[in-house]
């Protein structure tokens, strides 16, 4: 029986993606590095459809049909490389390898390269939904060939999840497109859980709401502009009892947030490409700091606060969510503006609303509002430069604006950090305003290093002579 994909790597991910794939009726080559893997999973879940088992990269590779399509799923960097070093001289022309781990980009687009001078496709594929959306349908973003995606995609779109019927997989470009998608859609991920510790520690410390009654207030929330995943899942957390204890979960948890690196990445990515992209930047450092526990028991004992008393408003917790609400339209706002720049660096056809679209379901950050957004990419009048500035995000974030500024005071007057809802909307205020001091840095940059500037009167590039009679002259830009 020759298969239609292999897999190699069969860890939960692996796992869960070979069996979804033969559940959705695809025959699929099994294989690990350790063979007890391969047999445990033919074991519990060998009845739910065609598998073959594999010993050797060798054996997988003779028992696909071709074009071969093989799929990866070990931990990223140098597993990948090792696994890609040992497969490629086994592959002939046309074959695909494909690498659904969370690859850095610039690996992708490196490997792909350097794939193609042999022939072969080289696919990175983001995905999206943990272990479960691994088995029950992902988000899925392929980047590689347009060619790869032909014989590739009826498969990816097979077994994604789907949102109205509509699979959430589509072609996101060539080289690293997919990954550099998907690592995007884990920098909102952050900023999403970021704002939503941000609105509970608010409701805790600020308005003295316990985690059983908050769990309420987040169901609740679930059912209107803020449904999404993650505050479905903030609700399920918030409810949970430590059997030990008998304590809220959360109170039991030390609180240090972990990160495998994505989040990060985003950061690096949007710095290096200019995107002001301040709030999934202070979700990464909220995590940083978090962990910095030497620090923190050292500042709890040493630094003063002076919080002040503040009455808080009878809407306090409506205002919390309007800010939530706000803080992460303002997140995905700074993630597709990433999506842009790097479309033009990377030279992507991104399609946003495409983006929009495949992120409906399956994936984490999966919310109503998404829907939204990829309708107001999906007009036929030119697209926003902002998705702050499509009309329905405009009016919706003007709604949630006095309800933003009033927590973002209060949150100061307490001492209570929120660093993504002040970033968002110092971000938004950054955006919107007239005159930004950015005029006065031109003007330092240019007396201490004659960079130059422009003027708001007339076309040139001019330098003050400030060590001399302060008069002006045309310049080389060089700012
Ligand atoms: C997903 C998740 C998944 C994982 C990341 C983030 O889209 O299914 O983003 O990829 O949760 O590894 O993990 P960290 O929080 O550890 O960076």
């Amino acid at each position: 029986m020759s298969a239609q994909i292999g897999v190699t790597g069969l860890a939960v991910m692996g796992a869960n993606l070979a069996r979804n794939l033969a559940r959705n009726g695809y025959t699929v080559a099994l294989h690990n590095r350790s063979i007890e893997k391969t047999d445990v999973l033919l074991e519990k879940h060998g009845h739910e459809g065609n598998f073959v088992r594999t010993e050797s990269l060798q054996e997988l590779v003779d028992s696909l049909e071709t074009p071969r399509r093989v799929l990866i799923m070990v931990k990223a960097g140098g597993p990948v490389d090792s696994v890609i070093g040992q497969l490629a001289p086994l592959l002939e022309k046309g074959d695909i390898i494909i690498d659904a781990g969370n690859s850095h980009y610039e690996d992708t687009r490196r490997r792909e390269a350097d794939l193609a001078t042999k022939g072969l496709h080289f696919v990175g594929v983001g995905v999206s939904g943990g272990e479960e959306g691994a088995l029950l349908g992902p988000s899925i973003m392929p980047g590689g060939s347009r060619e790869s995606y032909d014989s590739l995609g009826p498969m990816l779109e097979k077994i994604s999840a789907k949102y109205n019927d509509e699979p959430c997989c589509r072609w996101i470009g060539t080289d690293g497109a997919g990954h550099f998608v998907k690592m995007v859609h884990n920098g909102i991920e952050y900023a999403d859980m970021q704002v939503i510790g941000e609105a509970y520690d608010l409701l805790r410390s600020g308005a003295g709401i316990e985690p059983a009654e908050q769990a309420k207030i987040f169901t609740e929330w679930n059912t209107g502009t803020l449904s999404s995943f993650l505050i479905e899942i903030t609700a399920e957390v918030l409810a949970h009892t430590d059997a030990t204890t008998g304590k809220p979960f959360v109170d039991v948890v030390v609180d240090s947030a972990g990160q495998k690196g994505t989040g990060r990445w985003t950061v690096v990515s949007a710095l290096e490409l200019g995107s002001p992209t301040s709030g999934i930047a202070e979700s990464v450092f909220a995590r940083g700091l978090s962990s910095q526990r030497d620090q923190r028991a050292q500042a709890q004992e040493i630094l003063a606060g002076h919080e002040g008393s503040v009455a808080l408003p009878e809407t306090f917790v409506e205002d919390v969510r309007l800010a939530l609400y706000a803080s992460k339209l303002v997140s995905y706002a700074q993630g597709i503006d990433m999506l842009t720049a790097a479309a033009k660096e990377y030279g992507w056809e991104l399609k946003l609303d495409e983006i929009a679209s495949l992120w409906r379901a399956g994936c984490i950050i999966r919310a109503e509002l998404l829907d939204d957004i990829m309708k107001a990419y999906a007009t036929a009048d030119g697209q926003p430069a902002n998705l702050l500035l499509a009309p329905a995000f405009a009016e919706s974030i003007a709604g949630a604006l006095p309800a933003w500024r009033r927590v973002v005071s209060t949150a100061v007057q307490l001492g209570i950090p929120v660093p993504v809802f002040s970033a968002s909307l110092a971000y938004y205020d950054g955006l919107r305003r007239r005159r930004l001091p950015a005029a006065l840095t031109q003007g330092l940059r240019d007396l201490f290093g004659a960079h130059t500037y422009n003027r708001v009167d007339m076309e040139g590039t001019f330098h003050t002579l400030w060590g001399e009679d302060k008069s002006e002259i045309e310049a080389v830009d060089t700012h």
